[in-house]
Protein backbone atom coordinates (compact mmCIF):
# COMPACT_ATOMS: atom_id res chain seq x y z
CA UNK A 1 0.00 0.00 0.00
CA UNK A 2 1.67 3.39 -1.12
CA UNK A 3 1.62 6.14 1.10
CA UNK A 4 1.92 10.30 1.17
CA UNK A 5 5.52 11.03 3.05
CA UNK A 6 5.87 14.68 3.28
CA UNK A 7 9.10 16.44 3.66
CA UNK A 8 7.76 20.26 4.63
CA UNK A 9 5.72 19.59 7.37
CA UNK A 10 4.18 22.81 8.87
CA UNK A 11 2.61 22.29 12.47
CA UNK A 12 0.19 24.92 13.14
CA UNK A 13 -0.05 25.63 17.32
CA UNK A 14 3.48 23.68 17.66
CA UNK A 15 3.74 25.24 21.10
CA UNK A 16 0.30 23.56 22.52
CA UNK A 17 0.04 20.17 23.93
CA UNK A 18 -0.98 18.42 20.42
CA UNK A 19 1.33 20.84 18.32
CA UNK A 20 4.11 19.80 20.95
CA UNK A 21 3.46 16.26 20.79
CA UNK A 22 3.79 16.23 17.34
CA UNK A 23 6.83 18.27 17.62
CA UNK A 24 8.89 15.56 19.73
CA UNK A 25 7.46 12.79 17.02
CA UNK A 26 8.81 14.66 13.88
CA UNK A 27 11.93 16.77 15.28
CA UNK A 28 14.25 13.31 15.46
CA UNK A 29 13.06 12.10 11.76
CA UNK A 30 16.03 13.58 9.13
CA UNK A 31 13.74 13.69 6.10
CA UNK A 32 11.20 15.74 7.49
CA UNK A 33 11.74 19.52 7.41
CA UNK A 34 9.48 21.40 10.03
CA UNK A 35 7.89 24.37 9.53
CA UNK A 36 7.24 26.30 12.77
CA UNK A 37 5.83 29.68 13.50
CA UNK A 38 4.61 31.23 16.70
CA UNK A 39 1.47 32.98 17.50
CA UNK A 40 3.99 36.32 18.22
CA UNK A 41 5.10 36.07 14.71
CA UNK A 42 2.09 34.99 13.28
CA UNK A 43 -1.83 35.94 14.41
CA UNK A 44 -3.68 33.15 12.41
CA UNK A 45 -6.61 34.95 12.97
CA UNK A 46 -4.71 37.27 10.54
CA UNK A 47 -5.90 36.28 7.00
CA UNK A 48 -3.52 38.60 5.39
CA UNK A 49 -1.03 37.56 7.67
CA UNK A 50 -1.72 33.43 7.24
CA UNK A 51 -1.59 33.99 3.43
CA UNK A 52 1.79 35.76 2.79
CA UNK A 53 3.43 32.70 5.37
CA UNK A 54 2.25 30.15 2.78
CA UNK A 55 3.29 31.88 0.11
CA UNK A 56 7.04 32.27 1.59
CA UNK A 57 7.25 28.63 3.39
CA UNK A 58 5.17 26.68 0.71
CA UNK A 59 4.59 23.80 2.96
CA UNK A 60 4.04 20.13 1.69
CA UNK A 61 1.79 19.20 4.53
CA UNK A 62 -0.23 21.25 7.32
CA UNK A 63 -1.27 19.64 10.26
CA UNK A 64 -3.53 22.24 11.84
CA UNK A 65 -3.21 22.03 16.13
CA UNK A 66 -3.89 25.60 16.60
CA UNK A 67 -7.04 27.00 18.18
CA UNK A 68 -8.34 28.38 21.15
CA UNK A 69 -8.95 25.95 23.34
CA UNK A 70 -11.19 25.74 26.57
CA UNK A 71 -12.36 23.52 29.27
CA UNK A 72 -17.01 24.20 30.50
CA UNK A 73 -15.97 27.28 32.43
CA UNK A 74 -13.58 29.33 29.62
CA UNK A 75 -16.38 27.99 26.76
CA UNK A 76 -19.55 29.52 29.37
CA UNK A 77 -17.70 32.53 29.58
CA UNK A 78 -16.10 33.77 26.04
CA UNK A 79 -18.66 31.83 23.91
CA UNK A 80 -17.98 35.16 20.76
CA UNK A 81 -14.27 35.09 21.00
CA UNK A 82 -14.45 30.43 20.87
CA UNK A 83 -16.38 31.17 17.58
CA UNK A 84 -14.29 34.19 15.91
CA UNK A 85 -11.25 33.39 16.63
CA UNK A 86 -11.52 29.41 15.48
CA UNK A 87 -13.44 30.18 12.47
CA UNK A 88 -11.10 33.07 11.14
CA UNK A 89 -7.93 30.65 11.85
CA UNK A 90 -9.64 27.81 10.67
CA UNK A 91 -10.89 29.39 7.32
CA UNK A 92 -7.55 31.63 6.76
CA UNK A 93 -5.44 28.66 6.97
CA UNK A 94 -7.47 26.11 4.41
CA UNK A 95 -7.84 28.61 1.91
CA UNK A 96 -3.90 30.10 2.13
CA UNK A 97 -2.82 26.10 1.61
CA UNK A 98 -5.35 25.70 -1.27
CA UNK A 99 -4.09 28.85 -2.95
CA UNK A 100 -0.14 27.83 -2.31
CA UNK A 101 -0.56 24.20 -3.58
CA UNK A 102 -0.34 22.26 -0.58
CA UNK A 103 -1.09 18.73 -0.89
CA UNK A 104 -2.08 17.77 2.32
CA UNK A 105 -4.09 19.94 5.29
CA UNK A 106 -5.04 17.82 8.26
CA UNK A 107 -7.75 19.53 10.38
CA UNK A 108 -8.23 19.07 14.05
CA UNK A 109 -11.55 19.04 15.73
CA UNK A 110 -13.10 17.33 18.38
CA UNK A 111 -16.01 15.24 19.74
CA UNK A 112 -17.83 18.00 20.72
CA UNK A 113 -18.68 18.65 16.68
CA UNK A 114 -21.70 15.71 17.64
CA UNK A 115 -24.81 15.97 19.09
CA UNK A 116 -25.80 16.06 22.73
CA UNK A 117 -27.75 12.62 22.65
CA UNK A 118 -25.79 11.25 19.87
CA UNK A 119 -26.00 7.33 20.20
CA UNK A 120 -23.04 5.87 22.07
CA UNK A 121 -20.31 5.35 20.99
CA UNK A 122 -20.69 8.27 18.58
CA UNK A 123 -20.18 7.21 14.94
CA UNK A 124 -18.70 9.84 12.22
CA UNK A 125 -22.48 9.68 10.76
CA UNK A 126 -23.96 11.40 13.91
CA UNK A 127 -22.20 14.47 12.63
CA UNK A 128 -25.36 16.99 12.09
CA UNK A 129 -27.96 14.99 13.32
CA UNK A 130 -29.11 16.79 16.53
CA UNK A 131 -28.82 19.81 18.67
CA UNK A 132 -25.16 20.30 20.65
CA UNK A 133 -24.47 20.56 24.02
CA UNK A 134 -25.13 24.17 24.88
CA UNK A 135 -21.85 24.89 27.17
CA UNK A 136 -19.55 24.46 23.68
CA UNK A 137 -21.96 25.09 21.18
CA UNK A 138 -19.68 28.47 19.84
CA UNK A 139 -16.36 26.40 19.74
CA UNK A 140 -18.29 23.24 18.44
CA UNK A 141 -19.80 25.32 15.43
CA UNK A 142 -16.08 26.59 14.64
CA UNK A 143 -14.97 23.24 14.36
CA UNK A 144 -18.23 22.20 11.97
CA UNK A 145 -17.65 24.63 10.01
CA UNK A 146 -13.78 24.26 9.58
CA UNK A 147 -14.04 20.22 9.10
CA UNK A 148 -17.19 20.35 6.36
CA UNK A 149 -14.86 23.25 4.55
CA UNK A 150 -11.97 21.01 3.88
CA UNK A 151 -14.35 18.53 2.39
CA UNK A 152 -15.59 20.67 0.34
CA UNK A 153 -12.12 21.54 -0.78
CA UNK A 154 -11.41 18.33 -1.40
CA UNK A 155 -14.83 17.80 -3.19
CA UNK A 156 -14.64 21.11 -5.75
CA UNK A 157 -10.56 21.55 -5.79
CA UNK A 158 -9.58 18.06 -5.50
CA UNK A 159 -6.85 19.05 -2.49
CA UNK A 160 -6.85 16.54 0.16
CA UNK A 161 -7.88 18.48 2.88
CA UNK A 162 -9.27 16.06 5.62
CA UNK A 163 -10.37 16.16 9.73
CA UNK A 164 -9.54 13.79 12.41
CA UNK A 165 -12.37 14.50 15.73
CA UNK A 166 -10.21 13.39 18.81
CA UNK A 167 -11.65 12.66 22.18
CA UNK A 168 -10.89 14.22 25.30
CA UNK A 169 -6.86 14.37 25.28
CA UNK A 170 -4.51 14.50 28.05
CA UNK A 171 -0.45 14.20 28.67
CA UNK A 172 2.60 16.43 28.77
CA UNK A 173 2.27 20.40 28.14
CA UNK A 174 -1.55 20.51 28.82
CA UNK A 175 -2.78 23.30 30.47
CA UNK A 176 -3.46 23.47 34.07
CA UNK A 177 -5.29 27.36 34.27
CA UNK A 178 -7.04 26.31 37.57
CA UNK A 179 -10.45 27.75 35.77
CA UNK A 180 -9.98 27.41 32.16
CA UNK A 181 -8.07 23.83 32.09
CA UNK A 182 -10.06 20.44 31.46
CA UNK A 183 -11.24 17.98 33.81
CA UNK A 184 -7.89 15.71 34.17
CA UNK A 185 -5.65 18.03 34.35
CA UNK A 186 -7.59 20.10 36.62
CA UNK A 187 -7.90 16.85 39.13
CA UNK A 188 -4.26 16.67 38.92
CA UNK A 189 -3.52 19.93 39.94
CA UNK A 190 -6.32 19.82 42.76
CA UNK A 191 -5.20 16.80 44.22
CA UNK A 192 -1.67 17.58 44.28
CA UNK A 193 -2.20 20.62 46.00
CA UNK A 194 -4.70 19.03 48.48
CA UNK A 195 -1.84 17.01 49.31
CA UNK A 196 0.75 19.13 49.98
CA UNK A 197 -1.54 21.26 52.08
CA UNK A 198 -2.64 17.67 54.15
CA UNK A 199 -6.40 18.94 52.96
CA UNK A 200 -9.10 16.19 54.19
CA UNK A 201 -11.30 16.81 51.54
CA UNK A 202 -11.26 17.42 47.80
CA UNK A 203 -14.80 18.83 45.66
CA UNK A 204 -15.37 17.93 42.39
CA UNK A 205 -17.72 19.74 40.06
CA UNK A 206 -21.04 17.56 39.47
CA UNK A 207 -22.76 14.13 40.38
CA UNK A 208 -19.79 12.05 39.36
CA UNK A 209 -21.67 10.40 37.08
CA UNK A 210 -21.30 11.24 33.64
CA UNK A 211 -18.71 9.16 31.48
CA UNK A 212 -15.77 10.32 29.82
CA UNK A 213 -13.08 9.11 27.38
CA UNK A 214 -9.73 10.11 27.69
CA UNK A 215 -6.70 9.59 24.93
CA UNK A 216 -2.78 9.90 26.01
CA UNK A 217 -1.58 12.87 23.45
CA UNK A 218 1.19 10.75 21.85
CA UNK A 219 -1.37 8.03 20.81
CA UNK A 220 -2.95 11.41 19.18
CA UNK A 221 0.39 12.19 17.69
CA UNK A 222 1.01 8.98 16.40
CA UNK A 223 -2.37 8.51 14.66
CA UNK A 224 -2.17 11.88 13.14
CA UNK A 225 0.90 10.82 11.10
CA UNK A 226 -0.75 7.86 10.55
CA UNK A 227 -3.63 9.64 9.09
CA UNK A 228 -1.57 11.85 6.82
CA UNK A 229 0.42 8.91 5.39
CA UNK A 230 -3.21 7.41 4.00
CA UNK A 231 -3.00 7.75 0.33
CA UNK A 232 -6.80 8.16 0.62
CA UNK A 233 -7.35 9.11 3.86
CA UNK A 234 -11.24 9.63 5.29
CA UNK A 235 -12.89 12.68 5.36
CA UNK A 236 -13.52 12.63 8.84
CA UNK A 237 -12.28 10.36 11.68
CA UNK A 238 -13.03 9.76 15.02
CA UNK A 239 -9.83 9.15 17.44
CA UNK A 240 -9.89 7.85 20.51
CA UNK A 241 -9.51 4.77 22.79
CA UNK A 242 -13.45 3.49 22.53
CA UNK A 243 -13.12 2.69 26.50
CA UNK A 244 -14.50 5.41 28.96
CA UNK A 245 -14.77 5.83 32.83
CA UNK A 246 -17.04 7.79 35.21
CA UNK A 247 -15.65 11.11 36.84
CA UNK A 248 -15.69 9.71 40.24
CA UNK A 249 -13.70 7.08 38.71
CA UNK A 250 -10.92 9.40 37.28
CA UNK A 251 -10.77 11.50 40.39
CA UNK A 252 -9.95 8.17 42.35
CA UNK A 253 -7.54 7.06 39.99
CA UNK A 254 -5.91 10.51 39.99
CA UNK A 255 -6.26 10.77 44.04
CA UNK A 256 -4.43 7.18 44.36
CA UNK A 257 -1.97 8.52 41.51
CA UNK A 258 -0.84 11.38 43.69
CA UNK A 259 -0.91 9.98 47.00
CA UNK A 260 -4.13 12.16 48.09
CA UNK A 261 -5.58 9.60 51.46
CA UNK A 262 -8.95 11.98 52.21
CA UNK A 263 -12.32 12.14 50.86
CA UNK A 264 -13.49 13.16 47.66
CA UNK A 265 -16.69 15.45 47.81
CA UNK A 266 -19.03 16.30 45.15
CA UNK A 267 -20.30 20.00 43.85
CA UNK A 268 -23.82 19.36 42.51
CA UNK A 269 -23.99 23.18 41.78
CA UNK A 270 -21.85 22.71 39.07
CA UNK A 271 -22.99 21.34 35.67
CA UNK A 272 -22.49 17.68 34.31
CA UNK A 273 -22.38 18.38 30.76
CA UNK A 274 -23.38 15.71 28.24
CA UNK A 275 -24.14 12.67 30.41
CA UNK A 276 -21.84 9.95 28.02
CA UNK A 277 -19.27 10.55 25.74
CA UNK A 278 -17.49 8.20 23.74
CA UNK A 279 -15.82 7.76 20.37
CA UNK A 280 -16.97 4.78 17.91
CA UNK A 281 -13.40 4.15 16.45
CA UNK A 282 -13.97 1.70 14.34
CA UNK A 283 -13.49 3.67 11.20
CA UNK A 284 -9.51 4.50 12.44
CA UNK A 285 -9.23 1.04 13.64
CA UNK A 286 -9.89 -0.12 10.10
CA UNK A 287 -6.89 2.07 8.59
CA UNK A 288 -4.87 -0.10 10.95
CA UNK A 289 -4.43 2.36 13.68
CA UNK A 290 -4.66 1.43 17.66
CA UNK A 291 -4.27 3.51 20.94
CA UNK A 292 -1.58 2.24 22.71
CA UNK A 293 -0.96 3.93 26.45
CA UNK A 294 -3.63 3.05 28.72
CA UNK A 295 -5.21 5.29 31.46
CA UNK A 296 -3.58 3.97 34.55
CA UNK A 297 0.01 4.32 32.92
CA UNK A 298 -0.94 7.61 30.81
CA UNK A 299 -1.92 9.03 34.32
CA UNK A 300 0.82 8.23 36.06
CA UNK A 301 2.78 9.75 33.42
CA UNK A 302 1.56 12.89 33.69
CA UNK A 303 1.81 13.32 36.73
CA UNK A 304 5.29 12.60 36.63
CA UNK A 305 5.51 15.20 33.96
CA UNK A 306 3.32 17.78 35.81
CA UNK A 307 5.94 17.64 38.87
CA UNK A 308 8.47 18.40 36.33
CA UNK A 309 6.85 21.06 35.00
CA UNK A 310 6.47 22.60 38.15
CA UNK A 311 10.17 22.11 39.25
CA UNK A 312 11.37 23.42 35.75
CA UNK A 313 8.54 26.33 36.44
CA UNK A 314 7.34 25.35 32.46
CA UNK A 315 3.66 24.63 34.29
CA UNK A 316 1.27 26.39 31.12
CA UNK A 317 -1.38 28.64 32.37
CA UNK A 318 -3.25 29.97 29.99
N1 LIG B 1 -7.06 19.45 24.60
C1 LIG B 1 -8.01 18.57 24.34
O1 LIG B 1 -8.52 17.85 25.22
C2 LIG B 1 -8.54 18.43 22.92
C3 LIG B 1 -9.53 17.45 22.70
C4 LIG B 1 -10.00 17.27 21.40
C5 LIG B 1 -9.50 18.04 20.37
N2 LIG B 1 -8.56 18.98 20.62
C6 LIG B 1 -8.10 19.76 19.46
O2 LIG B 1 -6.70 19.65 19.33
C7 LIG B 1 -6.18 20.88 18.80
C8 LIG B 1 -5.05 21.35 19.70
O3 LIG B 1 -5.54 21.47 21.02
P1 LIG B 1 -4.50 21.61 22.26
O4 LIG B 1 -5.11 20.93 23.42
O5 LIG B 1 -3.12 21.26 21.81
O6 LIG B 1 -4.60 23.20 22.50
P2 LIG B 1 -3.53 24.17 23.17
O7 LIG B 1 -2.60 23.39 24.02
O8 LIG B 1 -4.30 25.28 23.75
O9 LIG B 1 -2.70 24.69 21.88
C9 LIG B 1 -3.29 25.56 20.96
C10 LIG B 1 -2.18 26.23 20.21
O10 LIG B 1 -2.78 27.12 19.27
C11 LIG B 1 -2.05 28.34 19.30
N3 LIG B 1 -2.93 29.45 18.93
C12 LIG B 1 -4.13 29.76 19.46
N4 LIG B 1 -4.61 30.89 18.88
C13 LIG B 1 -3.68 31.29 17.98
C14 LIG B 1 -3.57 32.39 17.08
N5 LIG B 1 -4.54 33.30 16.97
N6 LIG B 1 -2.45 32.49 16.31
C15 LIG B 1 -1.45 31.58 16.41
N7 LIG B 1 -1.49 30.50 17.24
C16 LIG B 1 -2.58 30.37 18.01
C17 LIG B 1 -1.59 28.50 20.75
O11 LIG B 1 -0.49 29.37 20.76
P3 LIG B 1 0.19 29.83 22.16
O12 LIG B 1 1.11 28.70 22.52
O13 LIG B 1 0.91 31.08 21.78
O14 LIG B 1 -0.92 30.04 23.13
C18 LIG B 1 -1.23 27.06 21.12
O15 LIG B 1 0.11 26.78 20.78
C19 LIG B 1 -7.33 21.85 18.71
O16 LIG B 1 -7.83 21.90 17.39
C20 LIG B 1 -8.37 21.24 19.60
O17 LIG B 1 -9.64 21.51 19.12
C21 LIG B 1 -8.05 19.20 21.85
Amino acid sequence: MSTFQPKRIYIAGHRGMVGSALVRSLQSDPDVELILQNRKNLDLCNQAAVADFFADKKPDCVIFAAAKVGGIHANQSYPAEFIYENLMMATSAIHAAYLNGVSRFLFLGSTCIYPRMAPQPMPESSLLSGPLESTNEAYALAKIAGLKMCEFYRRQYGVVCHSAMPTNLYGPGDNYHPDHSHVLPAMIRRFHEAKQANQSDVVIWGSGRPRREFLHVDDLSRALLHLVALEDPPNLVNVGTGTDVTIRELAELVAETVGFTGNISHDLSKPDGTPVKRTDISLIRSTGWEPTIGLVEGVEQTYRDFLDETKSNLLREV
